[in-house]
C-alpha cells in the first residue's frame, strides 16, 4: 500500500464560501471527494486541514513514521511566512507537491508572490482551482510508481 498525505492550511476549511471567485465553488469536502474517486486500487489517501501552524507541523514530522510516502499540502496564508513548515519538511525525508487554487504570481499582494517551500517542493501546481489538487494527485502517483517519468 502507497499512503498519499493531502494537508491543508488555514482558511482552507472556508473553501466554497470563501472569496469564490478567487478560489472557486467547491467545497474542501467535495475536493476530498475529487481526489478519492480517482484514486487508483492499493493507495491510501489522508485528507487534513487545520488553521493552526502547529498542527500542520505535527502531521508533517509524524509522516515518516506513519509510512507516509509523499505529501500534497495547500500551505495557503503560511506559505508565504512560515519558516516553521520550511523547517517540518526539511526535518523529513518525504517528497511534497505544493499546490494553489489560485495563480498566487498574478494576484495583487506582492507577498503572495513569495513561497517559502516552492525552492524545496518536488514541483508546484497552482492557478488552475480544485483542478489543481487532481493534478497534484496524477504526479503524485506517477512520482512514486513511475520513475522513468521523472
Ligand atoms: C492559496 C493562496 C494563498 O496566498 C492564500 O493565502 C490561501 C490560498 C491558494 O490556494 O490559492 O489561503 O494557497
Amino acid at each position: 500500500m502507497l499512503n498519499i498525505l493531502v494537508l491543508n492550511g488555514p482558511n482552507l476549511n472556508m473553501l466554497g464560501k470563501r472569496e469564490p471567485d478567487i478560489y472557486g465553488h467547491l467545497s474542501l469536502v467535495e475536493i476530498e471527494q475529487l481526489l478519492i474517486d480517482q484514486l487508483p486500487k492499493g493507495f491510501s489517501l489522508t485528507f487534513k486541514q487545520s488553521n493552526h501552524e502547529g498542527q500542520l507541523i505535527d502531521w508533517i514530522q509524524e509522516a515518516p513514521k506513519d509510512h507516509v510516502d509523499i505529501i500534497i499540502i495547500n500551505p495557503a496564508g503560511f506559505t508565504h511566512t512560515s519558516i516553521a513548515l520550511r523547517d517540518a519538511f526539511l526535518g523529513i525525508k518525504v517528497p511534497f507537491i505544493e499546490v494553489h487554487l489560485s495563480n498566487t504570481h498574478a494576484r495583487k499582494e506582492e507577498i503572495r508572490k513569495r513561497s517559502f517551500l516552492s525552492d524545496i517542493a518536488l514541483g508546484v501546481i497552482m492557478g488552475f482551482g480544485p483542478l489543481g489538487y487532481t493534478l497534484a494527485l496524477q504526479a503524485a502517483l506517477a512520482h512514486i510508481t513511475t520513475p522513468k517519468l521523472r
